[in-house]
């Protein structure tokens, strides 16, 4: 991972100038890695604010031999891998909120974008998108994310080597990515599932159609979230916001 590297100053979205690079024939672990991004995406079609130089924006090219409804597992792989690196390389402890933020405090550090060039039975490429709040202070941060989003410095009360987190976070996928192709999804859910902050706990899911509240008992193989309801009913969760109750 990472032998073969794009770095830019200035870009719109690593993202996607990694899905013209797959689709020119990027090799599996090519990374694209931008100093700032102009127009940086996030999930649901949001922005992801990276603009000042000061965070961590880079994607990720996969070319893994799997089926399109395995890509799930990567992502939850991705928040395990980017909470030991920062853990390590910080000594900073975050924690997963389901399906793909990282978080301190409640607050949220990490962005994660899964997205897939694939036919309905093989994946052509993945293109995994990763954003990280390093040294931004609260002054930075956009006014529409202050109060839910923080960065490292904030937290960590001094700034940090963006090179030396985005070596780590390479270091920790790649050792999680070679297990999992090896090995399968197994360890890697008991791994998400011990940073999760849900896991374990009472929790209110909004779905498109209800809220539901209930004990979250785990996460499935394909990364659905399992909340047994108080009639003892479990239901599996596919899309959801998630909120703690207390
Ligand atoms: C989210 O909505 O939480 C996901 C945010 C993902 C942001 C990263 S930054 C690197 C890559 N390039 C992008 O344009 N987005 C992802």
């Amino acid at each position: 991972l990472g032998k073969e590297m794009t770095y830019l100053d200035t870009t719109e979205s690593t993202q996607i100038v990694a899905h013209k690079l797959a689709q020119e024939g990027a090799r599996e672990g090519h990374i694209v890695l931008a100093n700032e991004q102009t127009k940086g995406k996030g999930r649901l079609g949001r922005n992801w604010h990276s603009k000042q130089g000061t965070s961590i924006s880079m994607s990720l090219i996969l070319r893994p031999d799997l089926s399109p409804q395995k890509t799930p597992q990567l992502t939850l792989l991705t928040a395990v891998a980017v909470v030991r690196a920062l853990k390590n390389q910080t000594g900073i402890n975050c924690e997963i909120k389901w399906p793909n933020d990282v978080l301190i405090n409640g607050k949220k550090l990490v962005g994660i974008l899964t997205e897939m060039q694939a036919d309905p039975d093989r994946v052509h490429s993945i293109i995994i998108g990763i954003g990280i709040n390093v040294n931004q202070q609260l002054k930075d941060l956009d006014p529409e994310i202050q109060g839910l989003a923080t960065s490292l410095a904030i937290e960590g009360g001094k700034p940090f080597e963006r090179a030396l987190i985005v070596a780590a976070v390479v270091n920790e996928f790649e050792t999680l990515y070679e297990h999992y192709l090896t090995n399968g999804f197994e360890a890697i859910k008991t791994l998400w599932e011990t940073y999760s902050i849900s896991v374990g706990k009472y929790i209110y899911a909004r779905t498109m159609r209800e809220v539901l509240y209930g004990f979250a008992k785990g996460i499935t193989n394909e990364g659905v979230l399992l909340l047994e309801d108080e009639q003892g009913t479990l239901h599996q969760i596919y899309s959801a916001d998630i909120e703690n109750a207390s």
